[in-house]
Order: C-alpha cells, then structure tokens, then sequence
C-alpha cells in the first residue's frame, strides 16, 4: 500500500467513525455513544504554568504533601483506540492543595529550580501509565497574562496538565479535570473538552480515576 492507499484508508476509518456516531445518536442513550466514538484526545493550551525538565518519576505527592490522596492510572493507545503504545513520555503538572504552583512566574519554562508536584514517565509495555498525587487545588487566572487578559479572575476548576508524546505518533497537551466540579461550565478550557472529565471514585482515604489517551498516528 502506498502513502496515497494509506492515507486514504485512514481517511475511510475516521469517516466510518463520524458514520457510527451520528447513526448511533438516534438510536443509543448518551452515556453508550460515548463509548463507541473513537478519536484522538483532544489537545489544549500548554498553560503559563510548564517548565521543561521535570524529573523522571511517578509519585508526584510524598505522604508530606497536603491535600487529598488521588491516583490516576490508565493507556495510552493509538487511533485506533485499541492498540497500546509502549514507551510513551507521559509528563504532568499541577498545583498544590491550594492551587499554588511551585513557579507563580508565568512563561517559567526554562526555570531548572526546585520542582515540586511535576514529573515524567514512560507507559509500559502494554501502554499503561499510573500516577500518585493529591488533588489539586482551583487558582484563579492571574491577571494581566498576555492573551488571556478576558480570563483573569477566572476560577479554574480541578486540573492535572498532561503533556504525551511517542516517536510515531503526534503529541498531545492537555488538561484533565473530574466530574462534578462546579467550576468546568463557565471554564472556558474545561467546558471545551468533555472528553477530558473523568470521575473518580473513592479509594481508602482519598480517590482514584482512569484516564486513557489516544494519539494520532504520524502517518
Ligand atoms: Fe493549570
């Protein structure tokens, strides 16, 4: 198969996708159509709050760290919303219980201070990832940032930033935020992205969700 074959056999999949939702829409409840579409989570804003270089780990919160337990686990898979993918870079940031990051400078990227409740990892080879935290805590947007001056004041809801990446696929930054939070309707980021809501159930003393994410192929 040629690139032209391949492109065009990519292009009939998504249309066969978008098919399946529209036809299931007249005839299934919501929650099961969700279920069936497949598609590339979608990406988001970077956010001011990034810096490159996070430190390779997984339990992002000590026992030290105050706030609620959360874990976040879940698979990394290719468009096809079936095949893992091994070795993917999964990065990700938050703030603290109080919704304080550990740089309030916006723009940061390139600090290499202390990093705080920040850190990477690669998925396994059956394309899983899994985080320990805390909750993070709501923040207002700071006022006076530089295209979001609308924004400011803001209050935005529950968010971890993901940041997933892998050799053959196009990567993708995103917010993930939980159900139930007051905050994602009038959130201009969150209301945009409900494929990026999870709920959490509760787990020993604090809470737990999964979150899978899908890439797009390069190619
Ligand atoms: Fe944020």
């Amino acid at each position: 198969m040629d690139k032209r074959q391949r492109l065009g056999a990519g292009l009939s999949r998504r249309r066969f996708l978008y098919g399946s939702a529209v036809l299931g829409a007249g005839f299934l409840a919501a929650p099961a159509l969700a279920q069936q579409v497949c598609r590339p989570t979608a990406g988001d804003i970077l956010g001011p709050y990034y810096r490159f270089g996070s430190p390779f780990l997984a339990k992002l919160a000590g026992p030290e760290e105050a706030g609620e337990r959360l874990v976040v686990s879940g698979t990394v898979l290719s468009e096809d919303c079936r095949t893992p993918i091994a070795n993917a870079l999964v990065e990700v940031w938050q703030a603290n219980s109080t919704g304080q990051y550990d740089t309030q400078t916006p723009g940061n990227f390139t600090d290499k201070g202390n990093f705080h409740l920040r850190g990477m990892l690669y998925t396994d080879a059956q394309g899983r990832y899994r985080i320990e935290t805390v909750m993070p805590g709501r923040y207002p947007v700071p006022p006076n940032l530089p295209g979001l001056e609308q924004y400011a004041g803001i209050t935005r809801p529950a968010h971890i930033h993901f940041r997933v990446m892998e050799s053959l696929h196009v990567p993708v930054t995103l917010q993930l935020y939980f159900a139930g939070d007051p905050y994602i309707a009038k959130d201009p980021w969150a209301s945009a992205h409900p494929d990026s809501v999870i709920a959490l159930e509760a787990e020993g003393e604090g809470r737990r969700g999964v979150f899978d994410i899908v890439l797009s192929r390069g190619v």
